[in-house]
């Protein structure tokens, strides 16, 4: 498990084009092998994870071209019916998105697969997926009621239900969303807090039976997808953690470009508002997701409260903005995150440990934790529990430290972001001379 120890600060400046986003990159590969006849895209994300839905269409017999390096993906999509059964079971490594849509996908066809991950994977609740479809009429098993992978699922002959996604989950909702497309009747999810819509934005733009009621999105059985052809946008996830690099140290101006600007993703842009950021936002394109530039600059910061309504738009920001608070002047408090607990790691402890272990002033609550800002960090060493998000938040914490900070378990951000390490060197302006 290699480490990598890291120190000194730095302003960060220039033009920064994060990677293809993983939301969009894992429902690409999903709608363009569904869809009838040749999908295209460009900028796909080539981390793990993205490539694990990749393989696993690959497994089903969908033709897939990938041009490695240059994120240029061309599917030929077999249509609604046209998976065929993998020879082997399919393992999905670290990857939620790809395991939890895809039993939504297996839930509409004829034939049986397991699915398998590593040890985070398979201890990660899968009941919240599997009930509902159960309910549809799919036959899945697996350990503790098929609550754990290896879950085994066989589909066909589904029906529609009604279903209320409490846990605002995005994954959950996208699942039966596909499920909905097999399902005779309508499927209806409401959802009270909205999660990101990336999954209702395809299912628009390939034609599918599908319609928003307020809060209730409604599907319907499906003939045919259409295919696609478009841009994947910059991952805003990616690039919120050089938007806080940026955005507390002194001299920092840095312009992310061609970046996610999808509301239901960009709350941390109001969090860092209210925490006193110079950010400047201007959206150049609206449909199919809104993209544009975000301008940082450096500033003081102070604390500030997060609650859950807010939740969703920033549910994978929080690792990073937890060290950010961390080192705000006064307090601040995150409240309704419950769901971190069970994400790739349990991140609110995994980040209350890691940045107390480096001085910090956190205290974990059942759904979140307060926060007593300090003026810096000391180093030590740390450790990521095979968490990528953990990992660069720790590196961002690194700027902030007084000597330096050692993290264990870095190989972790490949999941998500390959280029990590390279690109936080390359953004570091260097020292004047
Ligand atoms: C995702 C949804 C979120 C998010 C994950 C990606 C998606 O998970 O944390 O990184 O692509 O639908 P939940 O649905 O568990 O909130």
């Amino acid at each position: 498990m290699p480490s990598l120890v890291l120190q000194g600060s730095s302003s960060f400046k220039g033009i920064y084009c994060p990677p293809g986003d993983k939301s969009i990159s894992h429902r690409a590969v999903m709608f363009g092998a569904l869809a009838e006849g040749e999908s295209r895209f460009t900028h796909f994300l080539e981390a793990e994870d993205c490539l694990h839905t990749l393989q696993a269409f690959e497994s089903m017999g969908i033709k897939i071209n990938l041009n490695p390096g240059k994120g240029e993906l061309q599917i030929q999509g077999a249509g609604l019916q046209g998976l065929h059964a993998p020879k082997r079971e399919i393992y999905l490594g670290n990857s939620g998105t790809s395991i939890r849509l895809l039993l939504g996908i297996l839930a509409g066809q004829r034939f049986e697969v397991t699915l398998t991950g590593d040890s985070s994977l398979s201890s990660r609740p899968m009941k919240r997926v599997t009930e509902p479809l159960k309910k549809m009429g799919a036959q899945i098993k697996g350990r503790d009621n098929g609550n754990f992978a290896p879950l085994t699922i066989r589909g066909g002959n589904l029906k529609s239900i009604t279903f209320d996604n409490k846990l605002s989950s995005a994954q959950v909702k996208s699942a039966l969303l596909f499920a909905g497309l097999f399902a005779e009747g309508e499927t209806r999810i409401l959802e009270s807090l909205p999660s990101r819509d990336h999954q209702e934005r395809f299912l628009r733009a390939s034609g599918a039976n599908f319609r928003r009621e307020k809060n209730v999105l409604v599907v319907e059985k499906t003939a045919a997808l259409t295919p696609l052809c478009t841009e994947i946008p910059g991952d805003f996830s990616s690039a919120a953690f050089f938007i806080a690099a940026a955005s507390f140290t002194k001299g920092s101006d840095l312009l992310i470009d061609k970046v996610s600007l999808n509301p239901t993703r960009t709350g941390m842009l109001q969090v860092l508002r209210r925490m006193g950021a110079s950010l400047e936002v201007e959206k150049t394109q609206e449909l199919p997701e809104p993209i544009g530039k975000i301008r940082v600059r450096g500033a003081s910061l102070k604390g500030a409260r997060i609650s859950r309504d807010e939740i969703p738009s920033l549910i994978d920001e929080l690792p990073i903005l937890m060290t950010l608070m961390a080192l705000a002047e006064g307090e601040s408090l995150i409240s309704g995150a419950e769901e971190l607990r069970v994400k790739e790691t349990d991140r609110i402890l995994s980040m209350v440990t890691n940045l107390n272990e480096l001085g910090g002033k956190l205290k974990e609550l059942p759904d979140g934790c307060m926060i007593e800002g300090v003026k810096g960090f000391r180093g030590g060493k740390v450790t990521s529990f095979g968490d990528h998000r953990t990992a660069m938040s720790l590196a961002i914490a690194s700027l902030h430290a007084e000597s330096s900070v050692e993290i264990e378990d870095i190989d972790c951000v490949k999941t998500s972001f390959p280029s990590f390490f390279e690109d936080f060197d390359r953004l570091k302006a260097r020292p004047e001379k």
